[in-house]
């Protein structure tokens, strides 16, 4: 069931400057994604952010797809508060309030008149939690996509059971050091979750740092699973 919730929420008190988190990648990353999002995301409509970390993601990204209404999500409530101090110094009209939203949970607390989405993104989320966040992940690209709409996912894999890279390989082992139900994921188990949610194979672009850039394509319910990718 999907509930009603305001756009706009008051924060008391107001994030500001102090509340900002930092994460150094995202200056590395962003623009090689944006790059690839250019190619992949539709001219406009509506964009639900998964685990949009810090913000300064969202204030990229809403920035340079201007015709997007780009709205960013977290769990944390300290990352909210960070993406909405964000949102106040930097964001543009079409920047959303963050939602607070686990993708592993069955509902996602979205308004009725912001479905279907027509593009759903996630970063660097499915290695840094349980495999149980991969399959609400694309559980919820099945119900809230629209058919046609697509999911951008981002980050290391593993490609036919192993490492592409030894840094990708010291980075799942830490990473499971951190939490064993951490990890980097199977490239063919991610794409299985997404054909049993109704999305096609993935359109696949090899990205610095032996990342991956994936999008899934939501098929019709009179569409075959067909292979995209050659
Ligand atoms: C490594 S950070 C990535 C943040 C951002 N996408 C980026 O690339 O900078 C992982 C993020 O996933 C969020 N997260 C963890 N578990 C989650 C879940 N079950 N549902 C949604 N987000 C989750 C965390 O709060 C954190 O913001």
């Amino acid at each position: 069931m999907v509930g009603a919730v305001p756009k706009e929420r008051v924060d008391s008190p107001a994030p500001g400057p102090e509340d900002k988190r930092h994460a150094p990648a995202t200056a590395r990353n962003r623009e090689p994604i944006a790059e690839v999002l250019g190619g992949w995301l539709p001219s406009s409509g509506r964009l639900l952010e998964l685990a949009s970390g810090t913000g300064e993601h969202a204030v990229f990204f809403a920035a340079r797809f201007p015709q997007i209404v780009w709205q960013p999500s977290d769990p944390d409530p300290l990352l909210r508060r960070s993406i909405q101090a964000y949102r106040h110094s930097d964001g543009g009209a079409n920047l959303r309030v963050p939602l607070d939203i686990d993708v592993a949970a069955r509902d996602w607390p979205l308004d009725r008149d912001d479905l279907p989405l027509d593009a759903m993104v996630c970063i660097n989320l499915i290695h840094i939690a349980p495999w149980s966040a991969a399959q609400g992940l694309f559980a919820g690209a099945g119900r809230y996509l629209s058919a046609g709409g697509g999911l951008f996912v981002y980050g290391p894999f593993k490609r036919g059971g192993q490492h592409t890279a030894p840094s990708n390989a010291a980075f799942d082992a830490s990473l499971r050091g951190q939490d064993p139900a951490w990890g980097l994921r199977d490239l063919e188990a991610v794409t299985a979750l997404a054909q049993a949610a109704g999305l096609a194979p993935p359109l696949i672009r090899e990205m610095p740092a032996n990342n991956l850039s994936l999008w899934f394509v939501k098929q019709g319910p009179d569409q075959e699973s067909a292979e995209v990718n050659p």
